[in-house]
C-alpha cells in the first residue's frame, strides 16, 4: 500500500506546474494601469460551455473602462466578457456579442459582488449586483463557448492570450472569483456571496490555479468596516 503522503506528493505532481492555493480572504492587488499585468486562470477541465455562472468581488476608483474577467477561445476573444466602459453599465458578451446592465452609479466607490451567467437554451444572461438581480437580457441562444480558454482576470484580451490594452486594464482589488458551468439559482447566488460555494465549480477561488504576470500581488482582504 502507497502510504498517503507519498500518494499526495504523486498527485500534486500530475496536477501540473500550477500550484493550487486557497485564496480565501486574499486579494488580487492590481496597482496601476499596466499593458502586461494580469492574472491567468488555469482550469483542468476545458470542456465546452453551454451555460456558465461567474461571480467576483471587486473594489475600483477607476473611472475609465475596465475589464473584469476575460474568457478568451481560439474562436472568439470575446467569448465570455464582463467588462466596464462607463460607471453606469456593464457590458456582458458572449461569443463576441453583446449586452449591456444599466445600474446606478455609486456615491462613492467600495466592493461589490457581481454574478453573470448565461445559458444557451434561451440565451439569457443574468446579472446580479450585491446579490439583487437585474431584469435579464438575452443573446447567443443555441451558441456554445469554445473548449480550451485563456482566462484572465486584470486584461481584456484582443487575441487569445493577448492583446492586452493598457486604456483598459483593471486597477483596484479582484477576490471571490469562482465559475461554475451551470446557472446558479437565487439560493446559490446568495450562499457565494457569503463565501458559501455550490458545489462542483470549474474555478474555485478556495482551490486556485493561477499565474501572475508582472505586477499583481496577492495580499489579505481588508474586510470593510459594517460588512
Ligand atoms: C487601446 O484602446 C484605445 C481606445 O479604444 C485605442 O484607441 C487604441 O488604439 C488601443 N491600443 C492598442 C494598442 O490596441
Amino acid at each position: 500500500m502507497v502510504p498517503l503522503p507519498s500518494l499526495l506528493l504523486v498527485l500534486v505532481c500530475l496536477s501540473g506546474s500550477f500550484g493550487q492555493k486557497d485564496l480565501l480572504n486574499k486579494v488580487f492587488a492590481f496597482p496601476a494601469s499596466s499593458s502586461t499585468a494580469a492574472v491567468v486562470l488555469h482550469v483542468s477541465n476545458q470542456e465546452p460551455l453551454t451555460k456558465l455562472t461567474v461571480c467576483l468581488r471587486y473594489y475600483t476608483l477607476l473611472t475609465r473602462p475596465y475589464s473584469l474577467f476575460s474568457y478568451a477561445t481560439r474562436s472568439s476573444s470575446n467569448d465570455f466578457l464582463i467588462i466596464r466602459f462607463n460607471p453606469d453599465e456593464y457590458s456582458v458578451y458572449v461569443g463576441g456579442s453583446v449586452v449591456k446592465f444599466k445600474v446606478a452609479p455609486k456615491e462613492k466607490p467600495s466592493w461589490d459582488h457581481i454574478c453573470v451567467s448565461w445559458d444557451s437554451t434561451n440565451g439569457l444572461v443574468q446579472f446580479w449586483l450585491n446579490g439583487e438581480p437585474l431584469p435579464r437580457q438575452g443573446l447567443k441562444k443555441g451558441y456554445t463557448i469554445s473548449p480550451e480558454a485563456s482566462i484572465v482576470l486584470g486584461q481584456d484580451q484582443d487575441s487569445f492570450g493577448g492583446g492586452f490594452n493598457i486604456t483598459q486594464s483593471f486597477v483596484g482589488e479582484i477576490s471571490d472569483v469562482n465559475l461554475w458551468p451551470r446557472v446558479l439559482s437565487l439560493t446559490g447566488i446568495r450562499m457565494v456571496r457569503h463565501n458559501i460555494d455550490p458545489r462542483d465549480p470549474l474555478i474555485k477561488w478556495k482551490s486556485l490555479s493561477y499565474t501572475i504576470k508582472n505586477e499583481v500581488f496577492v495580499e489579505d482582504f481588508l474586510v470593510p468596516q459594517g460588512v
